[in-house]
């Protein structure tokens, strides 16, 4: 494996932790308030995101790389709203996107085709979660301060789909 390549995906293994462990520590901000659609929504992408850091670690190895686990920085958990929450998941997403991108031009200017082959899958998941933060924050947006739209928001979070996912 190319070594700055290797290095690349050991850093977006980073990413992928750090991305598991803030979306883990905002379930519980949710679960801790009465939430529970928005705690059940965070679990599951704090979980996928296992996944993702899994995969690469994973494929590292296989190559006769060396996956390196890292140590993960205390997530933040001060959320004064339910907008900051979900800006914190667009942005989140959005840092991960960028670094993805920036592995894919790596890869060409490496000529490394097998790695850049494999991230397709990354940047596909990217398109996905960042439409879902930006629905999300969208609707957000529309409810405001109103404490009936909170209520209904929770309830039917985990039924609402990105634009770019529902057919
Ligand atoms: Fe795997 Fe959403 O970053």
């Amino acid at each position: 494996m190319i070594p700055e390549i290797e290095q690349l995906l050991n850093d977006q293994i980073k990413y992928e932790a750090k991305a598991s462990a803030q979306y883990l520590s905002m379930a519980c901000w949710a679960d801790t308030r009465g939430y529970n659609g928005i705690a059940d929504f965070f679990y599951t992408q704090s979980e996928e995101e296992r996944v993702h850091m899994t995969k690469l670690v994973k494929f590292i190895n296989e190559r006769s790389g060396n996956a390196v686990i890292p140590a993960v920085d205390k997530p933040r958990d001060d959320f004064k709203s339910l907008m900051e929450l979900f800006e914190t998941f667009l942005e989140s997403e959005e840092f991960v996107t960028e670094k993805i991108n920036n592995v894919i031009y790596e890869c060409l200017k490496h000529k490394d085709y097998n790695v850049h082959n494999f991230m397709q899958w990354y940047v596909a998941e990217q398109l996905e979660e960042e439409a879902t933060a930006r629905t999300l924050l969208d609707k957000l947006k529309i409810i405001g301060d109103d404490k009936s739209g909170h209520y209904l928001f929770d309830r039917d979070i985990n039924t609402f789909q990105a634009p770019e996912q529902a057919n």
